[in-house]
Formats: structure tokens, sequence, C-alpha cells
């Protein structure tokens, strides 16, 4: 079955390029440039981007694009497609260029998440200087990191990004915040490489269109330096200092200038698939990751 690779980009709609590039610069530290089309450029590896801004009347998540192997790959995705009714629209030259691609098919969820499948990313392998020194991103076939979506209409959701697009499960959590109500589900998903997890899907809505992403660095040194930059920069800390149980991931959350929030960790666990049993995790922390930061306005 082909399968999808990894998570090589993300799209983002703002009303401000410039916020997005100061925060790309000056807080993340990865470098810019102006696209094609006008959008923005954020680069973190030897790719010309990983993260797309488009400037828009809105500021949301716009979609998660998605890396396949080759053209055959991509084309057998594409009938699987086809074969389960799912319906997607093939990207014009503009897009394909847009998105520095062979070829990109737009497909959207069950609940309106948008995707963008694709092959054969152009690069010209530039090397990343990043413009406050952070040494390098874990990328690379991993691809940029993970991104978690809205699910609330969570089972019909789960057979599409199962048995549609390939992705199986890493792990689940069951959020109890009240033991009396059912659980709120999230549900980690791994594709084509050994991150923990590239996509996690949660059972409800925001408004931004996107739970968060994450990137990752290699040591906790630079972790503490984006925190550092946070502060200087004034950007909302969403959540502490913590590590997860699940992924092991040494992290913080901040918010973005289009409203999701952004993970920026070190030590993400690497699996081997062949020796992993899925598990239900009843702790999203071992430490730290204090979520109530952000709605108690005390970062
Ligand atoms: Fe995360």
């Amino acid at each position: 079955m082909s399968e999808i690779k990894s998570l090589s980009y993300f799209v983002v709609q703002t009303r401000s390029l410039e916020s997005w590039r100061r925060y790309a610069e000056d807080v993340l530290g990865m470098m810019t440039a102006d696209g094609p089309s006008g959008e923005l450029y954020i680069k973190m590896d030897e790719r010309p981007f990983r993260i797309l801004i488009e400037e828009g009347s809105s500021d949301v998540y716009q979609a998660s694009g998605w890396e396949l192997a080759s053209e055959a790959d991509f084309s057998s995705m594409l009938e699987r497609l086809d074969k389960k009714g799912v319906t997607y629209e093939l990207g014009s030259t503009q897009l394909c260029e847009s998105r520095g691609v062979q070829a990109v098919a737009q497909v959207v969820d069950p609940v309106g998440n948008r995707h963008e499948l694709t092959w054969g990313h152009i690069s010209d392998c530039l090397p990343f200087a990043s413009p406050q020194g952070v040494p390098r991103f874990v990328t690379g076939n991993m691809g940029l990191g993970h991104t978690v979506l809205p699910a609330v209409d969570f089972d019909t959701c789960l057979e599409f990004y199962c048995d549609v697009l390939g992705f199986r499960h890493s792990d689940i959590f069951n959020f109890r915040p009240d033991p009396a109500a059912p659980p709120t589900r999230i549900h980690f998903m791994h594709c084509g490489n050994a991150r923990h997890h590239s996509l996690a899907i949660a059972e409800y809505d925001v408004p931004s269109k996107c739970v968060h992403v994450m990137v990752e660095v290699e040591n906790m040194t630079e972790v503490g330096r984006a925190h550092d930059r946070r502060e200087a920069h004034n950007v909302p800390l969403s959540a502490t200092l913590g590590q997860h149980l699940n992924d092991r991931m040494t992290s913080f959350y901040m918010k973005t200038p289009s409203g999701f929030d952004l993970e920026y960790g070190c030590g993400g666990l690497q699996v081997d698939w062949d020796q992993h049993s899925v598990f239900e995790f009843s702790r999203v922390s071992i430490w730290g990751h204090d979520f109530g930061v952000g709605q108690r306005g005390d970062s």
C-alpha cells in the first residue's frame, strides 16, 4: 500500500505576512524569503520552505502538506481516493510552483481540514543559516514535525485518516476532565518515518483550525534559547515547559500570529514500528506542561 512519507510542510493564512516574518526570524530562529506568488516561505532546513504563509482575510491554519515517495505512490494514493469515493482536486501549475512539487492533490477531511498530497519536491538545497544561531531543526525524512488537527466528528475522521490516507496509530489518549462525562479522544498517528507521530486528531474544534504544530531542535539548550526569545518578543506562552509521556518530547507551547499553538521541543521519540504496540496513556506529561498558564495570562 502506498503510504505518506512525512509532513513536508503546512500552509497558514494570515492578515499580516510581516507578523509571521518577524515571528519566524526573531522567535523561531528560521529564515524567510518571498515565494513566487507573493507568499512567505519559512525555511528551517535545506528545503526552500517548510512553512508557507499566504496573505488573506483571516488568520487560520490552511492546509497540511504530505509527501509521497514517488509518482507511482502518488498515483496509487489517488486511485485509493477514487476507490473510497473521496473527491480531490489536482493542483494547477501555479499551485505546484508555489508548493515546489511535481504534482499536488488537494483533499478535505470529513470536518473540513484541508490536505495537500504531493510528490517530487524541488529544492536548491541551500544550507540553513538561522538568524538566531539555531544549529539545525530535526527534519530530514521525518518531515518538519507534527500537526494536531480538530476532529469533532471523530469516528468518521479516524476512518478517513486510517483507511483512506493510510496513517497508523502510535497511541491514544482519552482526556477526562470530568470523570462522569465521556472522554475527549486524542489519537496519535504515524506514517512512513520513525517520528513518533506526524499527525494527531483531537475530538474538539478550535477557531484557528489547528490545535498545534510541533518543530524539533537538537537539544535543551536550543529549547531554552527559543523560550528566552519568546519572552523577549512578548509572545504568549500556552503551556509551560514539560515532557510528554507518549513521545518523550521536552517542550513548551506558545501562540503563533495566526492563533494556533506551536510546540518547540527536543528529544522526540523515534520508533521502530515493528517493535511497537499501541497503548493508551493516561496522563499527557511526565512533568510540567501547564496548559492553564495561557488562560491565566501569567506568562
Ligand atoms: Fe505535540
